[in-house]
């Protein structure tokens, strides 16, 4: 491999001082560092300490004339095969994600034609805000690679997601990347590879006529996260959804249904499947006769909507003959949640049940339709209430704990 550089932007948190450890293990394996430090991590480590690992000048300041003299912040990023983020912190996620150019890491991120590895560090609660999160598919969206966070102690005294992956860890990604790796993922962990996982999500629509349905408030973006934290794990994803407003997720096999027989027809159709979740909120009824023609106002007021049940798909898998390994169900209620979710654990024969409140407003917002959720997980053995989170940490946390059970 020929010389290479990477362009460091140090971000202002306490793990800034393993960026020194960083531009070490890199020294030691032929790749050199220029290095930015921004405002808040010159609080952390010193451009003294840092060219003095690097070898090089260290930039801080966008309106610094004798900097640019020298190299403009379009060049160094330029000069440069790779820039990298570390530690990557939410407010240097936040402003990459949306473009904004107020200093010379954020001018930096904006100006560059180079691939951008974030090493994520933040409190818990920081990382798993919808807004972050939101923050990331933007940066996934724009090509840019992640390594970590990890789970384990924090600074701040808690425990969770959002420690900083190690140095040598970075160090190989690093190296991987510069080797010409392009799949975003291929540098995470892929512990569901080989496991197929069937997910439903979103509502069904049940005809009445050919201009009304049955149907509820269901987004689909609780289902539709989960498939992306399975997918990202490496798991094989068929993703069954009703009819909602959001962009499919990638990598995944979709298939689109309107009804719950529908849905159901397609969920055994892509049996066998290692686990089954069935986020979907079916509808429980459907009108027992889908007219052809609009039915008139008067018609109806003589002849009330008859209702016929619709078959439960969640029941029907996992009581067949090709039942997934792991049957994952939800169980949307407004009142005694978990009395009720115990009773669907067993009813429906799951080994989870994931509830959750759905009355109007039940977590600060609605749930059905919302972004974040507070969900209690519920198995034979006893139940886990999680605090409140975006539905994409809730998904995260449920497809790592799909890991722990699998594998
Ligand atoms: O889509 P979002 O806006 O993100 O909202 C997410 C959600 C609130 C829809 C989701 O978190 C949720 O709670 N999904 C389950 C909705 C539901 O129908 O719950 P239930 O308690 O009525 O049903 C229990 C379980 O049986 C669920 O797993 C459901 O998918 C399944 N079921 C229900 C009826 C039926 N006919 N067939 C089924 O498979």
């Amino acid at each position: 491999m020929s010389e290479k550089r990477i362009l460091l932007i140090i971000g202002g948190g306490i793990a800034a001082f393993k960026a020194l450890l960083l531009i070490r293990l890199l020294a030691k394996r032929g790749i050199k560092t220029s290095a930015i430090i921004t405002k808040a991590g010159e609080e952390f480590v010193t451009p003294l300490s840092v060219g003095g690992l690097s070898g090089e000048k260290v930039y801080t300041d966008l309106f610094s004339l004798s900097d640019e003299q020298e190299m403009g912040h379009i060049e160094l990023s330029r000069s440069s095969d790779l820039v990298v983020v570390v530690p990557a912190t939410a407010d240097l996620m936040a402003k990459a994600a949306r473009g904004l150019a107020n200093d010379l890491a954020s001018t930096t991120l904006l100006a560059t034609d180079k691939r951008v590895l974030y090493a994520p560090a933040m409190n818990v609660r920081m990382w798993e805000h919808p807004a972050t999160k939101r923050n990331m598919d933007i940066l996934r969206e724009n090509h840019a690679l992640f390594v970590g966070p990890v789970e384990g102690d924090m600074a701040c005294g808690e425990f969770g997601f959002g420690r900083m992956a190690e140095p040598e860890v970075i160090t190989d990604a690093i190296e991987k990347i510069l080797a010409g790796e392009t799949n975003i993922d291929a540098l995470q962990p892929k512990p569901l590879k080989g496991k197929h996982v069937l997910i439903t999500a979103g509502p069904t629509r049940e005809p009445i006529d050919p201009v009304r349905y049955l149907s509820n408030h269901s987004s689909g973006k609780q289902g539709y996260a989960i498939a992306k934290a399975c997918q990202r794990l490496g798991a094989k994803v068929t993703l069954v959804s009703g009819p909602v407003a959001i962009a499919p997720p990638q990598n995944v096999n979709m298939v689109q249904v309107e009804t719950a027989r529908d849905m159901l027809a397609a969920c055994e159709n892509a049996l066998p499947a290692d686990v089954f979740i069935s986020v979907a909120a079916v509808a429980d009824w459907r009108a027992r006769e889908a007219h052809d023609r609009k039915i008139k106002k008067d018609q109806q007021k003589l002849q009330p909507l008859a209702l016929t049940e619709n078959p439960d798909i969640l029941h029907t898998l996992a009581n067949g003959k090709n039942r997934p390994g792991l049957v994952i169900g939800f169980a949307a209620e407004t009142d005694h949640v978990l009395k009720h979710a115990q009773a669907k654990l067993i009813k429906k024969n799951c080994d989870l049940i994931v509830a959750n409140d759905v009355s109007i407003g039940a977590v600060g917002g609605d749930v059905m339709g919302g972004d974040n959720n507070k969900v209690i997980v519920v198995s034979k053995g006893g139940a886990d209430a999680w605090p409140l989170m975006s539905k994409i940490a809730v998904a995260e946390k449920l497809a790592k704990k799909i890991v722990e059970i699998l594998v």
